[in-house]
């Protein structure tokens, strides 16, 4: 008997895929098109942390377990010792993490309630709440809990995300909208299309005026002041970097390099009082994740599939990174069982973190090792 011959059935094959290959080609969706990433973008091997504890859950406590649903990011006012986190249903939640008496520690209270997804949130000088709110803007919660619109445009230029926030001493407020085209809920078709939607911004208090220090940013997202507020840190997640902006001195207006080819997709970022920045890194990254960097194609397939499958997120290597004052890193503390952990902030001997998949705040004990 003559073998079977394969050509047939390979003939089919082409039949079916060819025009399935060229459909996916020539699809053009309508208002996206996957681009490039800039030239430098790090394909090589991730920065190198000196320091790396693997499973820093082993000493942890949930706080708020079912009340702090989705929390995002953290602020801490020490005058009261009240920790604030911005919830999924818009609910700004506190917890009391010194108390007179005992029962008053680690309370969990709804404080104030805004209208939209509060995301990055940090104290002013005055001591209101200024928060970075993905669907409403910029915004201002004041002590007496009055909830005020800063803004939610620039340059004629509506916010679609903001997401990023911390404010100088001199009430001047920094922030971020990581892209004035795609929404929080469909954030992830901004990393997919892969072009600079987001902006850097800052609102100054004194004359109501919102000013654009950066633009063409790649995923704009958490940003913090240095302590000695010449400049700040702001990071772009999809590019997974943070560099400096120079708010004053000779270099003023200018960006410069502070830390790159992180191992992980940068979130928010906060200064700890002690010499330290804090970058949550809730994505870590992946071989594949590279590929699809690379291959604006597969980023197009995955925009079409992605209304039906939901995209594939990698959680090694994600965590939070401690970072010296002048970009090195120092350690990384990363768990198996960590999740989407975007906030990070380290209160004396503990460290917080906030997550989005979560319905806690997780507390660990640094000197439990
Ligand atoms: C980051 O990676 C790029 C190549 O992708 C390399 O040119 C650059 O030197 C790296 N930076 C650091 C600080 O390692
Ligand atoms: C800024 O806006 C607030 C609230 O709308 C208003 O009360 C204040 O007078 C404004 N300040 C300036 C300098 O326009």
């Amino acid at each position: 008997m003559a073998d079977r011959n394969p050509w047939p059935s390979l003939r089919l094959l082409l039949l079916l895929l060819t025009p399935a290959v060229l459909s996916i080609i020539l699809y053009k969706p309508r208002d996206f098109e996957a681009a490039p990433l800039p030239g430098d973008y790090p394909f090589s091997a991730s920065l190198a942390v000196p320091e790396r504890h693997g499973r820093v859950l082993a000493a942890a406590e949930r706080l708020g377990e079912g009340v702090l649903v989705g929390p995002e990011d953290l602020a801490y006012d020490g005058e009261s010792g009240y920790l604030y986190t911005g919830c999924y249903d818009g609910w700004i939640r506190r917890v009391r993490l010194v108390g007179d008496e005992d029962d008053d520690e680690l309370k969990v209270e709804d404080w104030v309630r805004v209208r939209g997804r509060p995301l990055g949130i940090a104290f002013a000088p005055d001591g209101s709440l200024i928060v970075a709110d993905a669907y409403e803007g910029l915004l201002k919660v004041k002590p007496d809990k009055e909830v005020e619109l800063l803004t939610d445009e620039a340059e004629g230029l509506k916010f679609k995300l903001t997401d990023g926030v911390d404010v100088a001493s001199d009430g001047v407020i920094y922030f971020t909208d990581a892209s004035y085209k795609y929404d929080h809920e469909i954030h992830i078709l901004d990393i997919l299309e892969g072009r600079p939607h987001g902006r850097l911004m800052s609102f100054d208090p004194s004359t109501n005026r919102t000013a654009v220090l950066a633009r063409d940013l790649y995923f704009a997202n958490g940003v913090s002041l240095a302590p000695d507020q010449d400049s700040l840190i702001f990071c772009e997640s999809v590019l997974r970097r943070c560099r400096r902006y120079h708010i004053r001195g000779e270099n003023r207006g200018t960006i410069d390099k502070f830390i790159e080819n992180l191992s992980g997709f940068p979130d928010n970022i906060h200064y700890d009082k002690e010499g330290h920045y804090w970058i949550g890194l809730p994505v870590g990254r992946t071989l594949s994740w590279d590929i699809m960097c690379k291959y604006p194609i597969l980023r197009k397939i995955l925009f079409i599939l992605q209304k039906f499958v939901t995209v594939p997120h990698n959680l090694g290597d994600s965590g939070g990174l401690s970072v010296a004052l002048d970009g090195k890193p120092i350690t990384l503390y990363t768990d198996p069982d960590l999740d989407f952990a975007t906030g990070w902030l380290k209160i004396g001997r503990y460290l917080y973190y906030a997550s989005l998949h979560k319905d806690y705040i997780t507390r660990i004990d640094l000197t439990i090792k």
